[in-house]
């Protein structure tokens, strides 16, 4: 397929503004996808994202569409639509030439609009702001293009004014795309070079790697090597994607595809990798960093005997997202786990419920934490270190005061939009979270854009559902920055101490002995409440012999003890581990 009539595109949206509604339009208007299937789901999302109405792992298709008597091959680079996946996010686009910015026509722009924009932009690509649900009875896309042109700076004009439920207009957004974008300038004279956008794990294949070739071409039995990793593979099977798989012989520059060679593991793969020849080898595209871990959180089994089935759970989930880090933890009151890294908290609710839905696994998680660094001032650590500075990623390895230097913290920019009535109540949740405003601007009369540096710690739990009512959500960019810790901090510790103590205590049942629920640091009692004696007996409402009631409430009680955990003797609510360090 000649390069000049190639267009990569990818579609970038904040949460629910339309991006899959937008992307099936499309899919059936070249014919990719039969309009009868129009209310299935096309591409098989998991259980997790249908549940949540996200995208989580992004999917691609090649759409050919013919305009003025030519025929276009127009790639379709679908991205992950949430706040933990701006790394990936960043490498789909960077395999196009261009992105759909799509805005819905009654919210308007809103924090990940923005956070997308501003990868694209910085990507160099051209933007094409699409106005979606005009249909919409309180649909006001004047206002949405004045909002455009006033943070992006693109001008009104410029916008494409759609409803991808109807297809109002959504021809013309191809027609645009052929238009505006250029086409990509690789060669396929050049040596094969590709990045991988994304990698899934087959049981019976392998990783299929999805990639885009920047250069050169590739052919099945061709031997390749994956620049991070420096490992080589044979070819197996390659294709476009429509979106199913169809295999091709040979993939060209320009070209977006599947392939598949014997890679075991997605960490073989990985989002942002770079392929080539091994008998001509280039330098890796740019920009690729390893996922790294932001959050970390313990994960145990609900009983001991499970141990083994949950490794193996695990194991397997891990196997299909190289971006879960692993290691071995014991807990003296949960017994044998793991402590497992994510990119974020949505990261790990999804891992959680995959868990749980496709292993049919019962887990308890800690409070997740962020990982900590030290720069220590012991002389004896730093030899037995190896170096000054440690990351700490489980609190109860936090080393002591007096062989540290300095303690840093992850701090993280993020964006929140929302309408000026609550600009104060913003401003105050922010400053209680100890962060730092950056910004702040009008986007139109009545909204504005604020933008904060965030401790990850005091935003890692609970922060999205608090400022859920009053924006539709904040955006964090993906860069992590290390900050010195402020000793406030640490004076907020007996309030917190006791606040924890205060939750633990109603989130406990009673039980048949009194519970005393402490907080210490180190070795420290800094709280103190206590879980008084209850013995509760569900039979005691029953009065007369219904047998059937009573069998049911004591199936009921023993439905609610499998939901339990016992820490030693105390029987603790699963929920209650991650619960209790929400904010009120
Ligand atoms: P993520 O996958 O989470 O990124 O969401 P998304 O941006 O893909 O949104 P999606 O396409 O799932 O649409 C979100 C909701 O908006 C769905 O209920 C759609 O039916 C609805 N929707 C999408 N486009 C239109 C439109 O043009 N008009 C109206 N009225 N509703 C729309």
């Amino acid at each position: 397929f000649p390069v000049e009539r190639i267009r990569n595109f990818s579609i970038i949206a904040h949460i629910d503004h339309g991006k899959s509604t937008l992307a099936d339009r499309l899919l059936e208007l070249t014919g990719a996808i039969t309009t009868t299937d129009k209310n299935k789901q096309v591409l098989d999302k998991l259980q997790v994202e249908r549940e949540r109405g996200i995208t989580v792992k992004a999917q691609t298709a090649s759409l050919f569409y013919k305009y003025q008597g030519q025929t276009y091959l127009l790639n379709l680079i679908d991205t992950p639509g949430h706040v933990d996946f701006s790394y990936e996010v960043s490498r789909s686009i960077s395999a196009c030439q261009g992105v759909l910015l799509i805005v819905d026509a009654n919210q308007g722009i809103q924090a990940q609009t923005v956070a997308n924009f501003y990868l694209a932009f910085e990507a160099q690509l051209t933007i094409i702001p699409v106005i979606n649900k005009i249909d919409l009875k309180n649909a006001d896309p004047e206002r949405v293009e004045k909002q455009i042109e006033k943070v992006f700076d693109i001008p009104t004009e410029e916008c494409i004014r759609i409803s991808a439920k109807l297809g109002t207009n959504v021809e013309q957004v191809l027609q645009e795309v052929v238009k505006r974008l250029p086409p990509p300038t690789f060669k396929k004279e050049d040596p094969f070079k590709a990045l991988v956008f994304d990698s899934n794990f087959d049981h019976y294949r392998g990783v299929v790697a999805n990639i885009a070739l920047f250069g050169g071409c590739l052919s099945k039995g061709d031997r390749i090597i994956s620049a991070y990793l420096g490992k080589s593979y044979e070819v197996n099977e390659l294709g476009l994607l429509r979106p199913d798989e169809h295999p091709t012989d040979r993939l060209y520059a320009g070209q977006v595809g599947y392939v598949i060679a014997g890679m075991k593991e997605v960490k073989e793969a990985q989002i942002g990798d770079t392929l080539y020849h091994q008998k001509h080898p280039v330098e890796a595209l740019p920009g690729f960093k390893p996922a790294k871990a932001m959050v970390f959180a313990g994960m145990y089994p609900m009983d001991q005997s499970d141990y083994s089935a949950l490794r193996s759970a695990v194991e397997k989930l891990t196997l299909n997202d190289s971006s879960v880090t692993v290691q071995r933890d014991s807990s003296l009151a949960l017994g044998a786990g793991w402590r497992l890294g994510f990119l974020g908290l949505l990261h790990m609710e999804v891992f959680n419920q995959r868990l749980e839905q496709e292993y049919n696994a019962s887990v308890i998680v800690t409070a997740p934490t962020v990982p900590y660094k030290a720069i220590l001032s012991s002389a004896k650590l730093i030899k037995e270190h190896g170096k000054e500075e440690i990351t700490i990623v489980n609190p109860a390895q936090f080393p002591d005061r007096s062989v540290v230097k300095e303690y840093l913290e992850p701090m993280v920019m993020g964006t929140i939009i929302t309408p000026d009535d609550y600009i104060g109540k913003i401003m105050s949740i922010c400053l209680n979270r100890r962060a730092v405003q950056k910004n702040m601007v009008y986007i139109d009369d009545h909204r504005v854009m604020m933008k904060y540096l965030f401790p990850l710690n005091e935003i890692v739990v609970d922060f999205y559902d608090l400022l859920k009512s009053m924006s539709s959500g904040y955006y964090l960019l993906h860069k992590l920055l290390f900050g010195s810790m402020y000793l406030s901090f640490k004076d907020r510790a007996y309030s917190a101490g006791k606040a924890m103590c205060e939750r633990l205590q109603d989130a406990i049942p009673r039980q048949m002995f009194e519970i005393a629920v402490q907080a210490a640091i180190g070795s420290k009692v800094i709280a103190r409440e206590t879980i008084k004696a209850y013995k509760k007996n569900v039979l005691a409402k029953c009065y007369g012999g219904d047998i059937t009631r009573k069998m049911k409430l004591l199936k009921k009680q023993a439905e609610g003890k499998k939901k339990m955990r016992y820490v030693g003797t105390v029987q603790v609510p699963k929920d209650a581990f991650i619960n209790v360090l929400k904010r009120k």
